[in-house]
């Protein structure tokens, strides 16, 4: 089974905790898209969507799924999104599509957070992937300082600009033991926009795809 067939899988399952007749939040990244894609067969029976990134936006509406400004929803039931990697706490690396500032709001305010994966993304502990730090362009060089300051080796993402016109900083080499600490240490540095750590806000559910079937985890 291809890594795809894997993602198409645990996307397909996560279907399930779709409620009818509510809004659903909607990730970015290639799992999320299996997602929107199978949220299209049951378009009829949900009040809408809100995405996290322009490109989920465009998939959703080429589906002709109802779109809703995130302003204009007090209440989320749930949010479905891939991640970069999981640890078994369900707290997680994204970004790797540089959306992370938007799922971090969209995750805020929903009541639960459905991670869908392969099982490439489950790791024991988080740092491999190098993390995605949304910077303000002004603040690119000092905020990369402060991550060597930290041990991580931050690089430019080239020619990368995020949905809200900022750059991207991948940390290269950071040894993440305490998942919640480094979230708020990063996320605190002045001219950071948002990490990729989501570990204050981890997922409430893992459903990993492998090759012997979709595994469901709970927090
Ligand atoms: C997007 O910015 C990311 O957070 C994605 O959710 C993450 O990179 C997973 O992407 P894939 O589903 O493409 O692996």
């Amino acid at each position: 089974m291809t890594q795809d067939e894997l993602k198409q899988q645990a996307a397909l399952r996560a279907l399930d905790y779709v409620i009818e007749g509510a809004i659903v939040g909607v990730g970015t990244g290639s799992t999320a898209n299996f997602f929107i894609d199978g949220l299209a067969t049951m378009k009829d029976r949900i009040a809408g969507a809100v995405a996290s990134s322009e490109v989920s936006a465009r998939r959703l509406a080429g589906h002709g799924i109802p779109l809703l400004d995130m302003n204009d929803v007090e209440e989320l039931p749930v949010y479905i999104d891939g991640a970069d990697e999981i640890d078994t706490s369900l707290a997680m690396i994204k970004g790797g599509g540089g959306a992370q500032t938007r799922e971090k709001i969209v995750a805020a305010v929903a009541q639960k957070f459905v991670c869908i994966c392969d099982a490439t993304k489950k790791v024991a502990q988080l740092g491999r992937f190098p993390l995605p730090v949304e910077v303000i362009p002004m603040a690119r060089a000092q905020v990369a300082r402060e991550l060597v300051r930290l041990g991580g080796r931050p690089v430019l993402r080239e020619g990368f600009i995020t949905d809200n016109g900022n750059l991207i900083l991948d940390v290269h080499g950071l040894a993440i033991h305490d998942p919640v600490s480094l979230e708020i240490t990063i996320d605190g540095i002045v001219g950071v926009v948002t990490s990729g750590l989501f570990a204050k806000r981890g997922a409430d559910v893992l459903l990993l795809a492998t090759p012997d079937g979709v595994q469901a985890f709970e927090r």
